[in-house]
């Protein structure tokens, strides 16, 4: 089958195997649209040709590209395995930016899910039969999976939600309903998401509770002095992000969790931006709650995780009802199934999972100390790179931070930069990223933003800096002109 308006390289049924299990020439082809360069990466090794891995049954681990790999990593050895950077944006090979709204995918995800539904589909939980039994292992293997990653104690500690947005609404409306009340405070910090701010307004509001902003310094850090003056036996939780959206600011978790719990708080850590880009151990830190997207950490949408510590998610009542979630139910009475299935009302997100732990083992196959390094120095090479742009201005300057680049280009706005930069097939985003009061820090309403993953390459950040410094000089050009 061939999608006609998909000239790059048309996905065809029947390609897809489950990981490890594929036969040779069946991948994703590594076609070379008319025209185009061919991808980064040693001559001659399209992504069809990639040894294939060890044939893994349902259930089982999967393979992911571990097998395949070797010594340092690179980030060509990552593009190798990612289609849509194959394809042409305005006539010039994509250059993806846009990392913090969501990851792209790699084949190995792509052709998991294709299988899964072509080889295994079944309901979980209720059936009988062996493809159920086989599902179900897939799902909870991939719970399994999750915890792994996150190095939490348990499997059982691990809700599956349709993202980060819906774990954090699943924990204010769970545990904050049946343990916040009048007067009592949930500190959150400036940096926050929309979807780490919002859920707590609402569930304040209702039990008469307050939301209290936790300040930030200039450089975009959070203003430890100020938290440590906010923190009292008042406050019952504490919620900030593990990596700021916007300013990429890295917070001093452990530390900020550790004073937190002095004062017998809970803590909610939004790992959105941090999973896919350093390693998270939740026992670590003490978390009480960790929360990620699975699309920010190259797995599909629609599919990501509550991490809750286990006397915390046991204590927590249902906020969903439905199937799959209660043990007993009559007119009169109902009892509800164990954690973590009790937080997992209806049929969840079956393929999701097993996409998720898929792109799990395949960001895990490159040695998560060696991507985290790559992209410090990737950052490093971009700070250095926009410095040089004139009119440009960053914002947040923390010491740690990912490879999140908010800037300014002086005499345009947000949408404009972003325009021309489409122009020239590089994707980033403009506006005010669900993160408005840490743009107003800043006295903005908007800015432009380029995310990197792990993909990314310095060339590509050198194309963003060129394509920037170009704007600003047809600009200037145009003004002497007009003068
Ligand atoms: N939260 C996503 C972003 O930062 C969508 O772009």
């Amino acid at each position: 089958m061939t999608t006609p308006d998909m000239p790059w390289g048309a996905y065809a049924p029947g390609m897809a195997q489950l990981p490890g299990t594929q036969v040779p020439g069946t991948a994703l082809p590594g076609t070379t649209p008319p025209g185009m360069a061919p991808p980064p990466g040693p001559p001659g090794l399209a992504a069809s040709q990639q040894p294939p891995g060890e044939p893994v049954p349902p259930g089982q681990p999967t393979a992911g590209s571990a097998a395949t790999r070797s010594g340092q990593f690179t980030p060509e050895a990552a593009r190798r395995d990612i289609p849509v950077l194959q394809r042409p944006v305005n006539g010039r090979p994509v250059v993806w930016l846009d990392n913090g709204a969501t990851t792209q995918k790699p084949r190995q995800v792509i052709e998991t899910l294709a299988s899964y539904y072509a080889t295994a589909n079944s309901n979980i939980h209720r059936g009988a039969h062996t493809m159920a039994r086989e599902a179900t292992e897939m799902y909870e293997g991939g719970r399994a999976a999750v915890a792994g990653f996150l190095g939490a104690p348990s499997p059982d500690t691990i809700v599956f939600t349709r993202g980060t947005t819906e774990a954090v609404n699943l924990v204010a409306q769970s545990w904050g309903r049946a343990n916040l009340g009048p007067g009592d405070e949930i500190l959150v910090s400036t940096l926050e998401h929309h979807s780490n701010i919002v859920p707590w307004q609402l569930i304040a509001k209702e039990r008469r509770a307050r939301v209290v902003p936790i300040p930030l310094l200039p450089d975009g850090s959070i203003d430890q002095d100020a938290y440590a003056d906010l923190l009292s036996f008042r406050t019952r939780l504490v919620a900030i992000s593990h990596a700021s959206n916007v300013l990429g600011t890295v917070p001093p978790v452990k530390e900020m969790t550790a004073l937190a719990h002095r004062y017998d708080a809970k803590v909610l850590v939004d790992g959105a931006q941090a999973v896919a880009h350093f390693p998270v151990d939740v026992q670590d830190l003490d978390s009480d709650f960790y929360v990620f997207s699975g699309h920010k950490l190259y797995a599909p949408t629609g599919i990501g995780a509550l991490y809750a510590k286990p006397e915390v998610l046991a204590g927590m009542p249902p906020w969903q009802g439905g199937g799959n979630m209660i043990d007993q139910v009559e007119f009169g009475r109902v009892t509800y199934a164990p954690v973590p299935h009790r937080f997992e009302a209806g049929t969840g997100h079956i393929s999701g999972v097993v996409g998720l732990r898929s792109a799990i083992d395949w960001l895990s196959s490159f040695g998560r100390e060696a991507v985290a390094a790559y992209e410090t120095a990737l950052l490093g090479h971009a700070q250095q790179a926009l410095a040089a742009v004139p009119g440009l201005t960053v914002l947040g300057d923390a010491p740690e931070k990912i490879a999140v680049l908010t800037f300014t280009l002086a005499g345009h706005d947000p949408m404009t930069v972003a325009r021309w930069l489409d122009r020239a097939g590089i994707a980033v985003r403009a506006g005010h990223h669900c993160a408005q009061p840490s743009l107003r820090h800043y006295g903005l309403e908007a800015a432009t933003r380029a995310s990197l993953a792990l993909y990314n390459t310095a060339e590509e950040v050198d194309q963003l800096a060129a394509s920037l410094t170009q704007l600003q000089s047809l600009t200037q050009l145009q003004l002497q002109g007009a003068g």
